[in-house]
């Protein structure tokens, strides 16, 4: 070897030689193929990564690494083509080493799961949550977190307290109130694999796959998108839409199809599937679902089974428009039976145009109702807007108006019908 090459051989083996000395936690593979070796060997962190279906070309999707530490997750994603965010609750000073060394492009910053939305870094087609979750105090809400800034998929490794065997244990969690987890203090929680997948499901995620648990360490797939479907039965209706506690959503639809549950039921909000926690049936026909609600996510629709997509319609007080012209009625029907001018008990529907305000009420004989359901605009550009009528309305004659924002509309006359008569 000519002396100068020796010169330079030795001069990077003290330069990793001392680089060693700063303790790492992942082992970096340098573009030479020298290795710096950390607590978790090169193939150690393969393994893990292989839990998880991570496509191999990552070319044009956006990736955020949560928990990064040295940061070998993200420059694999780096390696793979993707555009990698790198966030961490403290200054790791050997990632920015790392980057340097490896000429890596990923951003690098300090952030907090629990506070972080996608107002600071965007969204991501793809999150790692990798190791992080036992760490922090409030797991459900850094979860909720990593589903708001995943549009499509986040892969998440968590400790967890068994051995995932048993698919009905119930899901419980333990607590660590100080070292008792690997005597550390920064352990936090140990659910069980029913649990994380419990909390996975309820933080947002349409879907969740459990891959695989591999000594107290659970891997699971999360996909924010309901499977495609080919359309070969007809759409449900959706009929009313309200918000309700926790952030869910109650969805009320018709479809002839029978025996509906959490399972065949794929409310879409906005651009994402929310998977129900509750299916039930109101009459022959009619359902109501529960689901989530994501944030600033207003659009809503469903399909059940293989059918195709319901109408659209927007969670009520959030058209979130000026609202400059009085909105004018079109024609009022009767919820159920959509008898035109003709009420029974139960549900109204009207049909404006010029409707665009936040705040959506029906008055009839001067009572004001929420709307519970504002469609979107059709071709002619109205909505259809639906309010449950109170049971003291007499039978006879009834004037309807439609109040958006400030406005009201000019008032309609329809018939008020008892059926108890
Ligand atoms: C066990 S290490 C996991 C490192 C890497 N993700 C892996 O799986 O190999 C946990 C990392 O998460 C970071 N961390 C802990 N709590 C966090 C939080 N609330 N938000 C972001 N990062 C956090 C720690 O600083 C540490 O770097």
């Amino acid at each position: 070897m000519p002396a100068r090459d020796a010169e330079f051989t030795e001069l990077i083996r003290k330069r990793i030689s001392q680089l060693q000395q700063l303790g790492w936690y992942h082992s970096i593979e340098l573009k030479d193929g020298q290795v710096i070796k950390g607590l978790q060997s090169l193939e150690h962190l393969r393994f893990r990564l292989a839990q998880f279906p991570v496509p191999e070309d990552l070319t044009g999707k956006r990736v955020l690494d949560i928990g990064a530490w040295d940061g070998w997750f993200s420059f694999e994603m780096e390696r793979r083509g993707a555009q990698v965010v790198a966030v961490d609750s403290h200054k790791h000073k050997n990632f920015e080493i790392a980057r340097e060394l490896l000429g890596s492009k990923v951003e690098h910053h300090v952030a907090d799961i629990c506070k972080l939305t996608p107002a600071e870094f965007g969204t991501f087609d793809i999150v790692l949550f990798f190791g992080v979750l036992y760490h922090t105090k409030h797991p459900l809400l850094a979860l909720e977190n990593v589903c708001n800034l995943a549009t499509d998929m986040a892969f998440i490794e968590s400790h967890v307290s068994d051995d995932g065997e048993d698919p009905a244990a119930p899901p419980v969690m333990e607590f660590y109130e100080t070292t008792e987890l690997g005597g550390q203090f920064d352990n936090w929680v140990g659910p069980n694999t029913s649990c994380l997948l419990a909390f996975c499901r309820t933080a947002g995620f349409a879907r969740t796959e459990l891959e695989s648990v591999i000594q107290n360490r659970a891997h699971v797939t999360c996909h924010r998108q309901w499977p495609a479907t080919q359309p070969a039965s007809p759409a449900p209706f959706l009929v009313g839409v309200s918000p309700s506690a926790d952030g869910y959503i109650s969805i009320w639809f018709r479809s002839e199809q029978k025996e509906l549950n959490c399972d065949n039921v794929f409310p879409r909000i906005g651009p994402y599937g929310s998977r129900p926690v509750h299916v039930s049936q109101t009459d022959a026909d009619g359902w109501h679902v529960n689901c989530k609600l994501f944030p600033g996510e207003t659009e809503v629709s469903l399909h059940v089974r293989n059918s195709a997509e319901s109408n659209r319609a927007r969670v009520g007080q959030a058209l979130g428009l000026p609202q400059t012209a009085k909105p004018k009625i079109h024609s009022v029907t009767d919820g159920k039976t959509w008898e035109l001018s003709r009420i029974h008990s139960g549900c109204i529907s009207i049909w404006a145009a010029g409707l665009n305000d936040d705040l959506v009420k029906i008055a009839i004989n001067g009572v004001y109702l929420p709307a519970i359901f504002i469609s979107c605009p059709d071709t002619e550009g109205l909505r259809q807007v639906n309010a449950i009528l109170p049971a003291s309305l007499k039978p006879g004659e009834a004037r309807v108006s439609l109040v958006s924002g400030e406005l009201e509309s000019d008032p309609v006359t329809v018939e008020v019908v008892n059926d108890s008569q």
